[in-house]
């Protein structure tokens, strides 16, 4: 079956108000970016003309400006699960213009499978080959895409974006599991294992049409490490050595997952180039930067991911690789490289980072003060409750000193105190495991706080009401009230809570 050719303007105009678009992608890896940005101007000219438009989107995880920006600025996006990162979206989030379920990205699939999120009218999935059989091949991650390339009711739009080399064939693995009760064990047990097909297997009738473009990914480059992120990555790479080193962690090592960001970047950078540690292999959803370096050092083994979140210029040059990158490589759907099940069976060493850890351990990945949505919890909580080893990082503080990410009770709790085994900032390390919580409270101030606020979180526990967690509820949140009056929590004053 040939397809007709249509226009990204022509594709966007099918989309009516009120629909729900799936797409295909992984941050802006791999997602469509020329129908979004027409469907942007169309939601422009029906605001003008004085009429509704809105849309929901559902998606693997964060895309790019060309699709929450644009669509967020247009007001376009009335419901959108289940991770961002653009800084416009997040404005509307915090202004209440959206409706933003953050979920575990392991979820995101099944929730749309199991009709908890509502229908798919439209999926919009980039490729970078078709064939008349309805077989078309992903390009830079797995996401979502089989999911709702078979929900969409109304149809599919391909977008072939001739940016992603079809010299790529062959890196994915595509799988979709079926639902309760017929699901089935998700049969994984090395990091490179493949359960599925090199291709994604869609209806050719419900092909509406195929937008061809020529589109740059969008991922952003990350901040360069800096002595606080070095830092933090060497603690890291120290306190795993000596878990080697005891036999708690086997000689071969076990596959780490490093979640997104500037320090996690700079810590996978220094856990490759810490001379004693062995080479070693990623079972993550996010390959960054950092791990190809790595991977072209022989540094990395071997890496499966749900997405290549790689500058465009490493991505050109994978493309141009890809022999070297075939066997070391597997792309899979989200609800794999996330998936409990596997995490747990590898032992993997989940390393992520919280915007604020508190005395007993539970961590903040997501909002700041409580109430303004950063990105989203990602697969933060997917690896850390299952991991081997759950390791948070952050720096001790933020904002020139004027925030500690160590806090007495966090402003928002993404992960439990169950789910947190180790705090690293780049003060040092606190291990919280075995320990109750008021020996973690301890681990934690001595270890991971920074100078400025050790004294005020030993004040803290001292105004206490003694328990299984020592708080004072009162003041549990007074530093972060601190901040928001008066621009510093060292301005914090107990004494009213004494
Ligand atoms: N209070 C207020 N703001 C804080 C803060 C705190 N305790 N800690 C950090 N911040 C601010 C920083 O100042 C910075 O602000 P800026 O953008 O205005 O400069 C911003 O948060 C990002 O911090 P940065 O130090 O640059 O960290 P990062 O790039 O490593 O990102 C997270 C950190 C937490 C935002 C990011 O890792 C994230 O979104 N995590 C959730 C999703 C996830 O973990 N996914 C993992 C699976 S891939």
């Amino acid at each position: 079956m040939a397809f007709t050719r249509i226009t990204a303007a022509e594709a966007a105009a099918l989309i009516k108000n009120g629909d729900n678009i799936g797409l295909s992608g992984f941050t802006p890896a791999g997602t469509p970016k020329a129908t979004t940005a027409e469907i942007a101007k169309i939601a422009h000219a029906e605001h003008e003309a004085g009429r509704p438009y809105q849309i929901g989107i559902f998606t693997g995880a964060s895309t790019g400006m060309s699709c929450d920006g644009v669509l967020a600025e247009e007001k376009a996006i009335r419901y959108r699960a289940p991770y961002t990162t653009n800084a416009v979206f997040r404005g509307k989030v915090n202004a209440g213009e959206i409706a933003y379920n953050d979920i575990h990205l392991s979820q995101m699939a099944q929730e749309l499978r199991y009709g908890f999120l509502g229908e798919v009218d439209w999926a919009i999935l980039e490729v970078c080959a078709i064939e008349d059989d309805g077989k078309v091949y992903l390009t830079a991650a797995g996401g979502i895409a089989p999911t709702v390339a078979r929900l969409a009711k109304k149809g599919i739009i391909l977008e072939l974006n001739s940016f992603h080399s079809p010299k790529s064939i062959g890196i994915h693995d595509v799988y979709e599991p079926k639902d309760p009760p017929m699901r089935e064990p998700i049969l994984i047990s090395k990091v490179t294992d493949r359960i599925g097909t090199p291709y994604l297997q869609i209806d050719p009738n419900k092909v509406v049409g195929v937008v061809e473009c020529n589109i740059p990914d969008e991922a952003r480059a990350f901040k360069d490490a800096d002595p606080v992120t070095d830092k933090i990555g060497e603690n890291v790479a120290n306190f795993l050595m000596g878990e080697h080193k005891k036999g708690i962690i086997p000689p071969g090592f076990l596959p780490f997952q490093s979640g997104v960001g500037t320090t996690a970047n700079a810590i996978l950078g220094a856990l490759g180039s810490n001379p004693d540690m062995p080479a070693f292999e990623v079972y993550t959803e996010v390959l960054q930067n950092a791990i190809v370096d790595l991977m072209y050092k022989e540094r990395v083994k071997c890496a499966s991911t749900c997405s290549l979140t790689v500058t465009n210029d490493v991505l050109t040059d994978m493309y141009n690789n890809m022999d070297f990158f075939r066997d070391k490589l597997v792309l899979r759907q989200s609800e794999i490289s996330n998936s409990p099940e596997v995490i747990r069976r590898l032992g993997v060493i989940a390393i992520n980072t919280a915007i604020e850890c508190d005395l007993y351990g539970h961590a903040n990945s997501t909002q700041i003060c409580g109430t303004k949505m950063m990105n989203g919890i990602g697969g933060s909580g997917d690896f850390e409750r299952n991991a081997f080893l759950s390791i948070f990082t952050c720096s001790s503080v933020a904002k020139g000193g004027c925030i500690s990410s160590i806090v007495p009770f966090c402003s928002h709790i993404d992960h439990t105190e169950h789910d947190v085994n180790i705090i690293v900032t780049e003060q040092g390390v606190a291990d919280l495991r075995g320990k109750s919580p008021i020996q973690r409270a301890h681990a934690i101030i001595e270890n991971c706080a920074h100078p400025d606020y050790k004294q005020l979180l030993w004040d803290y526990l001292k105004i206490s009401q003694k328990g299984q967690s020592w708080h004072n509820l009162g003041a549990a949140l007074s530093l972060h009230e601190a901040f928001i009056k008066e621009g510093d929590m060292r301005k914090v004053d107990f004494s009213k809570f004494a």
